[in-house]
């Protein structure tokens, strides 16, 4: 398919921007700085917190999971058997997990992602939220493919 340009501009704070690209529901969410500075806290309770052992682009490749920290672009899909994912961006009590700090919870067999669509252990769906391959045509603008 065509690639898909986002045009970033209106995007505030904790806020999402969904198009679709190849059939598939793209997500663009800014995060607040509070959100990305939970991300690292993380990672002992995650699967892959660096993203190394599945099929992700290189600058997926870190705790933020993309090029600007602040921007996370991501395919709505949830790993396992492909429902979607809800966008949960407080910090919810159980029956979530009394941990829960926000990111994308999956009704379908209660995968849970982080903000930065990293898995947690111990929840059916295998890898992190796939990052779709774009890149930034200037400040404001997302290419999708
Ligand atoms: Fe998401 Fe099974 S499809 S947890």
């Amino acid at each position: 398919g065509a690639p898909v340009t986002m045009d970033i501009s209106a995007l505030g704070e904790g806020q999402r921007l969904v198009d679709e690209w190849r059939g598939q529901p793209i997500w663009v969410v800014k995060r607040t700085p509070k959100m990305l500075e939970v991300l690292p806290t993380l990672d002992p309770r995650l699967a892959d917190p660096k993203s190394t052992t599945d099929q992700q682009p290189e600058y997926a490749r870190n705790e933020m999971r993309s090029i600007k920290p602040e921007i996370s672009v991501l395919v709505g899909i949830c790993t396992h058997l492909g429902c979607a994912p809800e966008l949960v961006a407080e910090i919810k009590p159980e029956p979530f997990d009394p941990e829960w700090k926000g990111g994308y919870f999956c009704p379908c067999h209660k995968s849970r992602f982080d903000m930065a669509g990293r898995v947690f252990q111990g929840v059916p769906a295998p890898i992190n939220l796939l990052v779709p391959p774009h890149h930034y045509e200037n400040d404001t603008t997302i290419v999708i493919g």
